[in-house]
């Protein structure tokens, strides 16, 4: 570690608060040349692709997160109008949800709010409650999953906190067709019913035009519907209507995220190298992985409230860059793995590996330089909380470089809308920017599809199991003989079956001696 290293590998953004510390990334100046062309793509690409091309060329769609924090920068008049209509119609709706003018059915102010979505449909606004929705106007609970005993869970606290009767429901699905988001809208709506509640009459959506949600708002009188457009992909949807309306409804100052992700836009639009955090981070990532994964990045913000940011950044960051292909049909098998959780806590879990472990990785430090906003204690003669973070953080940062581990700093004055929007704009840039360099699509999911294809297939089996069910005991090969399917595949079944009530399993000595009767 050298003082002077700091100083040559730092770059700040004082007007913003910002540093990016890559001292510790132990990049040779020489890399940044051998990288100029691909860096000079990636500019380009950029250009393009905020300029309106069709960034997403699989899916023939324009990329146009980065219009969203400054409409004036979408192309025509009409993508502009469909980004400042709906930022007008959604402040207006919140506003009438804290006055009241937009209340339960039964007349009472809505007091709490449940988001149901799943993947870039629920990881933003998750992110954004958590760090910057402590004094939320309505606090928020989510549905992200299909999980039947984990929404019963959420039913039950909503219940014993404001009630059914005073939550606000946000249905949150771009396409509007995805399975988990519709079920949970399913049990939601059970669960209201059950509870004596119109659903239909206390729920709004965020969603595609015409799309089956679309659709199923209509029919079912939803309180309103919010486009979501596809020139947004889901997990860089948080600073559209999908990240806007809870955060809008939960009082959160959406005008300062999305300064602050414009402030970080106006910084690393710039195609220069010197002064582009983004582009530099990006690098970072290339140099570290040998451009191919080679090495994970660890994210510890050393705060509580950014806990959620590495889940986040996971999502960002691995949905656009873990790709099969390149966009010339190579096959790649590109990535960046990503995990994390929070300093110092995770010093006392796998930092240990860290440190001593196998070296396959590199961290990415997140420093808030502020500690609180109220006076602090002295838990030691002299020696405060505050300064225990701190301390912490600078340890480990200079433990793990000891031990010869990569770490870059990022450090913002504290956790606000304006900063959070600005972090959340300069991961998007450098995961489009490594997109670039890596020459791959970061804007489509095609491993997602064929999950979502596998799953449907064991969904049409498991209705063909149910029918071969009888009063006489069966092992799962003469129902997979029956049903002509894979007998793993059908066992599988039958056990799900059998822990749900629909069929009694009798053990043998392996699986395949069980047997299975109604
Ligand atoms: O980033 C993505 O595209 C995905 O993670 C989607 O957000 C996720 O699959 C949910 O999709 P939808 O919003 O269409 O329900």
């Amino acid at each position: 570690m050298s003082w002077k290293s700091y100083n040559q590998n730092t770059l700040r953004y004082n007007d913003l608060g910002f540093t990016l510390d890559l001292s510790l990334m132990d990049i040779e100046p020489g890399f940044y040349q051998t990288m100029k062309l691909k860096i000079d793509k990636a500019f380009s690409d950029i250009k393009a692709l905020e300029g309106g091309a069709i960034a997403n060329p699989d899916e023939g769609r324009m990329v146009g997160h980065y219009w969203l924090r400054n409409a004036e920068l979408a192309p025509t008049p009409e993508l502009k109008a469909a980004i400042t209509g709906p930022l007008a119609e959604l402040k207006a709706f919140a506003a009438k949800v804290h006055s009241g003018e937009v209340s339960a059915p039964n007349g009472s102010n809505y007091q709490q709010l449940l988001v149901i979505g799943i993947g870039g449909s629920a990881l933003g606004p998750q992110l954004v409650a958590e760090a910057i929705g402590q004094d939320a106007k309505l606090p928020i609970f989510f549905f992200d999953n299909t999980d039947p005993a984990g929404m019963d869970a959420t039913v039950a606290k909503l219940a014993n906190a404001a009630g059914l009767d005073k939550t606000l429901v946000l249905v949150i699905s771009k396409s509007g067709g995805t399975a988990e988001t519709r079920n949970g809208m399913l049990e939601a709506k059970a669960a209201f019913e059950a509870a004596g509640l119109d659903f239909g009459r206390q729920t709004a959506a965020v969603t595609g035009t015409g799309s089956k949600l679309d659709q199923f708002a209509e029919t079912h009188n939803f309180i309103t519907r919010f486009p979501m457009e596809d020139w947004v992909g889901g997990r860089t949807s948080v600073l559209s209507t999908v990240g806007l309306v809870p955060a809008a409804i939960q009082g959160i100052d959406i005008d300062q995220l999305l300064a602050g992700a414009a402030a970080m836009d106006v910084e690393t639009r710039k195609p220069d190298l010197a002064t582009n955090a983004s582009m530099q981070l990006a690098l970072a990532w290339f140099h570290a992985s040998n451009g191919k994964g080679e090495k994970d990045m660890v994210v510890l913000p050393y705060k509580d409230s950014l806990v959620l940011f590495s889940k986040y950044l996971q999502q960002l960051i691995m949905e656009s860059l873990g790709k099969e292909l390149d966009l010339d049909g190579n096959t790649v098998h590109q990535g960046l793995a990503v995990y994390g959780n929070k300093g110092s806590t995770d010093q006392h879990a796998y930092i240990q590996q860290l440190r001593d472990g196998v070296n396959n990785f590199f961290a990415a430090f997140i420093e808030v330089r502020k500690g609180r906003d109220g006076n602090n204690i002295e838990v030691d003669p002299g020696t405060t909380t505050a300064d225990y973070l701190q301390g912490f953080l600078r340890g480990t940062r200079k433990a793990l470089h000891a031990a010869g581990r990569k770490s870059l700093t990022i450090s913002v004055p504290e956790v606000t809308p304006f900063t959070l929007g600005m972090l959340i704009a300069l991961f998007e840039r450098a995961t489009s920017f490594y997109a670039s360099l890596v020459n791959i699509n970061a804007y489509h999911q095609p491993g997602v599809e064929a999950g979502k294809k596998a799953a449907g297939e064991f969904l049409a089996l498991l209705t063909k199991v149910r029918g071969e069910i009888s009063a006489e005991a069966k092992t799962a090969d003469q129902i997979a003989t029956a049903t002509g399917a894979d007998t793993e595949d059908v066992y599988h079944s039958l056990t799900h079956l059998a822990n749900n009530g629909e069929a009694k399993q009798t053990l043998g000595n392996t699986p395949a001696e069980d047997t299975f009767i109604a």
